[in-house]
């Protein structure tokens, strides 16, 4: 058990890659917080993290929101007591080209997935300092990298956290608290599947658009990034922090 008496908080565990988080951090040992604005996905979530042999609790929160995240981090120490690992997982998908982004666009993308994370962060370090350490996994993307066509505001977020993070594993070395990024290729989530829906796309379109670019020349799979998520998180990686890690089956590596 690579996870054995951790308590972990995963944001947007109620769907996708924070569900596939939660359930592998479970079989690992950690107890699980499921932190999500959707309520009947975080409820499945939890169902799923008993049926590994674990325990969850799930926090309604919206992670744009301080007052809802303060609420999140004090539920999660109520129930389990400490908390040693956070997983900045939620996320707006905003996309689009600059001049159609309106201003609320930009409001809800950056909210989620940078104030989300930097205000997740900022109420969970005082109880990683308690617990004498702690790791923090912040899922950004290839999107961090790259361009890709009609995808300013997404892509503009997601880069944001890779020196979010830098900086945050500079100021927080000294209590022992690591942060890293994983950051996926194409995953077949359900938002995955809702954008292919959208647009109608065929299987060889979708492998056509996507597949080919990663060199495995497939998608991925939420597990495949929830193994990297759970290195980081472990104590496996305890000479690892301000760092990401690719998960894009080659897709920047040409
Ligand atoms: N699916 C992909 O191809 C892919 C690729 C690269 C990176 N990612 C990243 O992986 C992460 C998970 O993506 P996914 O595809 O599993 O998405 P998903 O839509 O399946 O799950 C995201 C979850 O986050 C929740 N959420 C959204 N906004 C929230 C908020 N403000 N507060 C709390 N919860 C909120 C949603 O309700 C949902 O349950 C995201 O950070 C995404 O940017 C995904």
């Amino acid at each position: 058990m690579r996870l054995k008496n951790k308590v972990a908080i995963i944001t947007g565990g109620g769907s996708g890659i924070g569900r596939a988080t939660c359930q592998l951090f479970a079989e690992q040992g950690a107890r699980v917080v499921v932190a999500d604005i959707n309520q009947k996905g975080g409820k499945e979530t939890v169902a799923l993290v008993e049926k590994a042999g674990s325990k969850a609790v799930l926090v309604k929160a919206d992670v744009s929101q301080e007052d809802q995240v303060k609420r999140l981090i004090k539920r999660a120490v109520q129930a389990f007591g400490k908390l040693d690992i956070l997983v900045n997982n939620a996320a707006a998908f905003v996309f689009g080209r600059v001049e159609d982004a309106t201003l609320e666009d930009w409001n809800r993308v950056l909210g989620t997935n940078v104030l989300g994370p930097a205000l997740c962060v900022k109420h969970a370090v005082p109880e990683m300092k308690k617990a004498g350490g702690g790791a923090i996994v912040t899922i950004g993307s290839i999107s961090s990298f790259i361009a890709q066509p009609d995808y300013v505001p997404y892509n503009t977020s997601k880069s944001a956290l890779i020196n979010m993070t830098r900086c945050l594993a500079m100021d927080l070395a000294p209590f022992k608290i690591r942060a890293n990024v994983v950051c996926p290729g194409v995953i077949r989530t359900p938002t995955l599947q809702r954008i292919i829906e959208e647009r109608r796309m065929t299987p060889e379109e979708i492998q056509r658009e996507w597949g080919n670019y990663h060199l495995l020349k497939r998608l991925g799979e939420p597990r495949e990034i929830a193994q990297a998520v759970l290195f980081l998180a472990s104590d496996e990686a305890s000479f690892v922090t301000g760092t990401h890690l690719m998960v894009d089956g080659g897709y920047t590596a040409h």
